[in-house]
Order: structure tokens, then sequence, then C-alpha cells
């Protein structure tokens, strides 16, 4: 039987569909990686339906974060507030300027205004904001500091490995509890003594903040 193919051939239809499998999962990879840097960037500020500033009001105004952040000490998300919130002020102060527009027409009509979504997770990680603050986790270690931006942006990277690089070791960030909304905080000198004091006193289970199961539920 006369050679059509060279006898190297079934090694190179071999290896040429072995390519083709890695070349199909080269391409998966960095289509998920585009996927990923199409959301929200590190540091690239998001536009609001209203320009609401965050240094005046969180900042200069003192305004304590919780004041509109209603929840985020008892449940899982931290919430935006209702127009409503802004009306306790804003019906007495700034009544009729352009800035504050869209705030007044929400009031009237009762839509509420549609805040575009800064710190997104992926929807397949359970996150809870409640059990972060109540255990010393500063909101600026997360969030940056956010009394002084004029619009917020997504300070952290938020990849599984930088939440578990506290989660591996927590003692090098936590922080006394009453301390969590102080935007100005700076650790102490001893932060690791103090860190594995606060480990211990707040019962924090330092096995299950590593198993995968607590954030993939
Ligand atoms: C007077 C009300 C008010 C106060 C006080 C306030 N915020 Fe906000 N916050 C808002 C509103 C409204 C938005 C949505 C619009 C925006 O992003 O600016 C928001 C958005 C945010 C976001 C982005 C949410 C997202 O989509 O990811 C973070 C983070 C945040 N606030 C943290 C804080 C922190 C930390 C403090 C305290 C230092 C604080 N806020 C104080 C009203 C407030
Ligand atoms: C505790 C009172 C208080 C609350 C609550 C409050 N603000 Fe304000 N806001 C102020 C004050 C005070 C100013 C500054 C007024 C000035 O510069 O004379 C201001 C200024 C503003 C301005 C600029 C207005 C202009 O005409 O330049 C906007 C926009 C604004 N606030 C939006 C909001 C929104 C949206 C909310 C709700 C998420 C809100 N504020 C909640 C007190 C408040
Ligand atoms: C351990 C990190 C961490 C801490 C601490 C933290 N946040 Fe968040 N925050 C997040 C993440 C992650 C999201 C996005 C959640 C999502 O997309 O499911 C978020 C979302 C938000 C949002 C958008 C609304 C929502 O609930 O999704 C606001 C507002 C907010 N955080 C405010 C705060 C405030 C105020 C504090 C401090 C009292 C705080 N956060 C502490 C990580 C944190
Ligand atoms: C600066 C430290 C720190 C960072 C950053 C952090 N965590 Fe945590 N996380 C903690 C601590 C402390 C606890 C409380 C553990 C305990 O009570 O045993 C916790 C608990 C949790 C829990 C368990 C909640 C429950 O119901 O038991 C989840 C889920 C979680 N973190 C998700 C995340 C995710 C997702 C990120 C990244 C976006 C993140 N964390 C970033 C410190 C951190
Ligand atoms: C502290 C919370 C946390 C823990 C614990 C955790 N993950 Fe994740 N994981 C995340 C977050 C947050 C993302 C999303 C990253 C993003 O959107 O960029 C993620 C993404 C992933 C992805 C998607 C691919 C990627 O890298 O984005 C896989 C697969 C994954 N995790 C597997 C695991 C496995 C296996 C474990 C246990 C060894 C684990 N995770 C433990 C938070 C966690």
């Amino acid at each position: 039987m006369p050679q059509y193919f060279p006898p190297n051939s079934n090694a190179f239809a071999k290896w040429s569909i072995y390519g083709g499998m890695v070349f199909f999962i080269v391409l998966i990879t960095v289509l998920a990686i585009f996927a990923r840097v199409s959301n929200n960037k590190v540091g690239v500020a998001i536009e609001q339906p209203v320009a609401f500033a965050h240094n005046l009001h969180a900042g200069q105004l003192g305004i304590s974060c919780a004041y509109c952040h209603a929840s985020v000490e008892t449940s899982a998300v931290a919430g935006v507030p209702p127009t409503e919130t802004c009306m306790a002020c804003h019906s007495q102060i700034r009544v009729g300027t352009e800035q504050l527009a869209a705030v007044q027409k929400s009031w009237d009509t009762n839509i509420p205004i549609e805040w575009n979504k800064v710190t997104d997770l992926a929807d397949f990680v359970y996150f809870n904001h409640a059990i972060h603050v109540n255990k010393g986790v500063g909101c600026a270690e997360c969030h940056g500091r956010v009394d002084q931006m004029e619009v917020v942006f997504k300070a952290e990277p938020l990849t599984m490995g930088w939440c578990l690089e506290c989660h591996r070791a927590p003692e090098k960030f936590l922080r006394p509890r009453e301390e969590v909304f102080n935007m100005a905080y700076e650790k102490p000198a001893n932060q690791l003594e103090l860190g594995q004091n606060l480990v211990e006193e707040y019962h924090i289970n330092l096995d299950k903040l590593i198993s995968c199961s607590v954030c993939h539920r």
C-alpha cells in the first residue's frame, strides 16, 4: 500500500486534537477573564443619576454611614437609602435646585432613584455585611475612604485571593467593634497582639474562614 501520509501523521493527528482542546480551554479562560474585566474596575468612579457626594455628606457634614446604610449591622446587605432619607433634610435644604431635581421627582412620583452598583460580587459568591461589621472589620478595609470620595469607586479588587488574605489571617486586620465606622482609624503598632485578642474575644472560627463552603454555598 503506497504511503500517502508521512509516518508521523498519526502523531500529528493526535496532537492536533489535543492542541484543539488546549486552544478551546485557553479561549474559554480568556473570555472568562474579559467578562470579569468588563465589571467595575478598581479606582474608576461610577457615575450616578444624582451627584450625591459622600465627601460632603459623610465627610464634611459627618452623617454616620449607618444613618443611610441602615441595615449594615443587622443584615447581609448594607442597602442604599430610600428617597425619604434624603428628604428628611432636602425638604428644607437646597429645595428646588437643579442638582436635587431627580430626588424631588423621585419623591413626587414615588419611583425610587436607580443608583448604579459600585461594588458587585459574582452571584456564585455569598457575602454578609453584618457578620463582618460585628466582628471588627471596618468599612474602609473593603470600601476605602468613602468619606473622601466625591463619586464612589471600587477601592479593592474583591477577588477570591483578596478575600482570603484576610480570612487566612484576620488578626492582621481586626479592630475593636466600636471603630468599624471610623474611616480615619489607623492600625496600632501592636496590631498582631490586639488582633489575636479580638479573634478570641469575638469567638472567630479560623478553620471555618478558609473552607470553600463559607463563600460558595
Ligand atoms: C446621606 C446618606 C449617606 C451617607 C451618610 C452615606 N452614604 Fe453611602 N451611599 C449613599 C447613596 C445614596 C449611595 C448610592 C449612590 C452612590 O454610590 O453615591 C451610596 C453608596 C455607597 C457605596 C457604594 C455602594 C455600591 O453600589 O457598591 C458604599 C461602599 C457606601 N455608600 C459606603 C458608605 C460609607 C462607608 C459611609 C460612611 C462613611 C456612607 N456610605 C455614608 C448614601 C449615603
Ligand atoms: C442630614 C441632612 C442631609 C441628608 C440626610 C442628605 N443631605 Fe444632601 N445635603 C445636605 C446639606 C447640608 C447639603 C449642602 C448644602 C449647601 O451646600 O448649602 C447637601 C447637599 C446635597 C446636594 C448638592 C445640592 C446642590 O444644590 O448643590 C445633593 C445633590 C444632595 N445633597 C443629595 C442628597 C441625597 C441624594 C441624599 C439622600 C441619599 C441626601 N442628600 C441626604 C444635607 C443632607
Ligand atoms: C469584608 C468586606 C466588607 C466590609 C467590611 C463592608 N463591606 Fe460593604 N460591600 C462589600 C461587598 C463585597 C459588597 C458587594 C456585595 C454583593 O455584590 O453581593 C458590598 C456592598 C456594599 C453596599 C452596596 C449595597 C449592598 O448592600 O450590596 C453598600 C452601601 C456598602 N457595602 C456599605 C458598607 C458599609 C457602610 C460598611 C461598614 C459599616 C461596609 N459596607 C462594610 C464588602 C464589605
Ligand atoms: C479584613 C478581613 C476580612 C475580609 C477582607 C473579608 N472577610 Fe469575610 N470574614 C471575616 C471575619 C473576621 C469573619 C467572621 C468569622 C467568624 O465569625 O467566625 C468573616 C466571615 C465571612 C463569612 C461567613 C458568614 C457566615 O454566615 O458565617 C463569609 C461568607 C465571608 N466572610 C465572605 C467574605 C468574602 C466573599 C470576602 C471578599 C469579598 C470577605 N469575606 C472578605 C473577615 C474578612
Ligand atoms: C472568603 C471567601 C471565599 C472562600 C473561602 C473561597 N472562595 Fe472561591 N471565590 C470567592 C470570590 C469572591 C470569588 C469571585 C472572584 C471574582 O469574581 O473575581 C471566587 C471565585 C471562585 C471560582 C471561580 C474562578 C475564579 O477564580 O474566579 C472558583 C472555581 C472558586 N472560587 C473555588 C473555590 C474553592 C475550591 C474554594 C475552597 C478551597 C474557595 N473557592 C474558597 C470567594 C471565596
